[in-house]
């Protein structure tokens, strides 16, 4: 698999009792040889918190945070810990090991401080995050900030006890920040980086190592309009596709859904394989079915602008979107909202 997991599979975790109370998890740097225990079923705190106890070789347990430019001509984006990309296209990726972690989860949010990186995130209160970087090592600089505008959401649901939080067979994912109002502020290695976007923030475990039962998965956050959407589209090795949809308007959930017929993503134009090999290069777009319910169906072009970062496994990109409501019953009158995105694709099998 890529470095990406490797990196981020961060180490044992002290596993306290749920309480509604503020929680500390030390996070070792050593591999615990014992057998985990991962957490599946939503309680009533810790959406943003440690998932995996211990973590073993086979277990990962990651804080995900991006944000992409919502300045139509910009391709700028950013993804903790960390690459991204200048506003021209110009591509940096940089990976930094920890010598170990915190993490404070309260309630439903978390703050972590990646020890030896100088990477970490705080919350700061009124659905808002901060990460503050001071990595001299890679020349990495400043704050980002998200201030969220979507409620956050489980693979099936809106945020409420006993959901199952399975994406796919033995994945968990817990998407604190679907959308946020976010302001970029970094200097890498000089430059400065500075945008405002569409924020994100998500995290994903398991107790198993990533690669095993997945062919492929098609994931992305955007914001269309008065829409803040998140996709997944995934295939089981088994040919079992899972899903999960979501949308919301001006900060109100609309969609929040598991069901097979919830939403499909698949790619389009060039190179537009399903499923998609691992030498099959990644696609020019993807179309996004997305079912809003009573206001209709979403039907989203989503075009890919520029590539973030490209592996054989592994593809993340931004792109512009172009989408309309569908209403219930097929007719009216049709605007087109138009938007950006921050997608990948995972293709684990030739
Ligand atoms: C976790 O999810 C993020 C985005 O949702 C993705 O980029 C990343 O690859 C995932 N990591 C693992 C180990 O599944
Ligand atoms: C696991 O690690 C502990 C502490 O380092 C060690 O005492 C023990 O022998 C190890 N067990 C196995 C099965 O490797
Ligand atoms: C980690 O824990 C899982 C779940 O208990 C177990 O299946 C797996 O064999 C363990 N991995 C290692 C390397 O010990
Ligand atoms: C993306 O959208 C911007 C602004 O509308 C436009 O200038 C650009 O040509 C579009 N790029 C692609 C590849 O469609
Ligand atoms: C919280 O954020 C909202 C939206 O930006 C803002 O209107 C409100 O004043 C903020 N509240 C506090 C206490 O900062
Ligand atoms: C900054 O420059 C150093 C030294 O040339 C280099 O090792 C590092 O990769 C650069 N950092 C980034 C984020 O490109
Ligand atoms: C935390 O999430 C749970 C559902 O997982 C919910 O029942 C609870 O109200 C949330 N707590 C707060 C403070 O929002
Ligand atoms: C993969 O997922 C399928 C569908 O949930 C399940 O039937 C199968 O047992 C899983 N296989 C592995 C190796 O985990
Ligand atoms: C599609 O794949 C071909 C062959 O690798 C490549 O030359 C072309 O640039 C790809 N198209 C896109 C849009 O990526």
């Amino acid at each position: 698999m890529t470095r990406t997991t490797h990196l981020l599979r961060l180490v044992g975790s002290l596993w306290l009792a749920a309480a509604s109370a503020s929680q500390v998890y030390d996070i070792p740097a050593a591999v615990s040889n014992r057998t985990t225990t991962a957490l599946f079923t939503s309680s009533s705190s810790g959406l943003d918190a440690p998932k995996i106890n211990p973590v073993n070789n086979s277990a990962f347990d990651w804080w995900y945070f991006d944000v992409v430019s919502t300045d139509p001509n910009s391709v700028a984006s950013v993804v903790v810990q960390i690459s991204g990309s200048f506003p021209n296209g110009t591509p940096f990726n940089m990976f930094v090991n920890g010598d170990g972690a915190t993490v404070t989860a309260d309630d439903n949010v978390s703050s972590g401080d990646w020890h030896g990186t100088g990477f970490k995130w705080i919350h700061t209160g009124n659905a808002t995050y901060t990460i503050q970087v001071d990595a001299p090592d890679i020349g990495v600089k400043g704050t980002i900030s998200f201030h969220s505008i979507a409620p956050a959401h489980y693979p099936c649901g809106p945020m409420v006890v006993g959901q199952n939080m399975e994406v796919g067979p033995r994945i968990g994912w817990a998407n604190a920040i679907p959308d946020a109002a976010s302001t970029v502020e970094l200097t890498v290695n000089g430059t400065e980086l500075a945008f405002t976007g569409a924020g994100y923030h998500d995290k994903n475990w398991s107790d198993q190592i990533f690669t095993t039962n997945i062919t492929s998965w098609y994931w992305g956050h955007g914001r269309l309009g008065p829409y803040s959407i998140v996709w997944f589209d995934f295939l089981a090795l088994d040919g079992t596709e899972y899903v999960s949809a979501y949308a919301a308007k001006y900060g109100t959930i609309i969609a929040a859904s598991c069901e097979s017929n919830s939403i499909r993503v698949r790619p389009t134009g060039q190179n537009a394989t399903y499923p998609p090999h691992l030498s099959t290069p990644p696609p020019s777009g993807y179309h996004v079915t997305l079912d809003l319910e009573n206001e209709g169906t979403l039907e989203v072009d989503v075009t890919v602008t520029e590539i973030v970062m490209d592996i054989s496994e592994y593809t993340r990109s931004v792109g512009n979107m172009s989408g309309v409501v569908v209403p219930v019953g097929g007719q009216n009158e049709r605007t087109v909202m138009g938007g950006k995105a921050l997608f990948e694709q995972f293709k684990l099998t030739e």
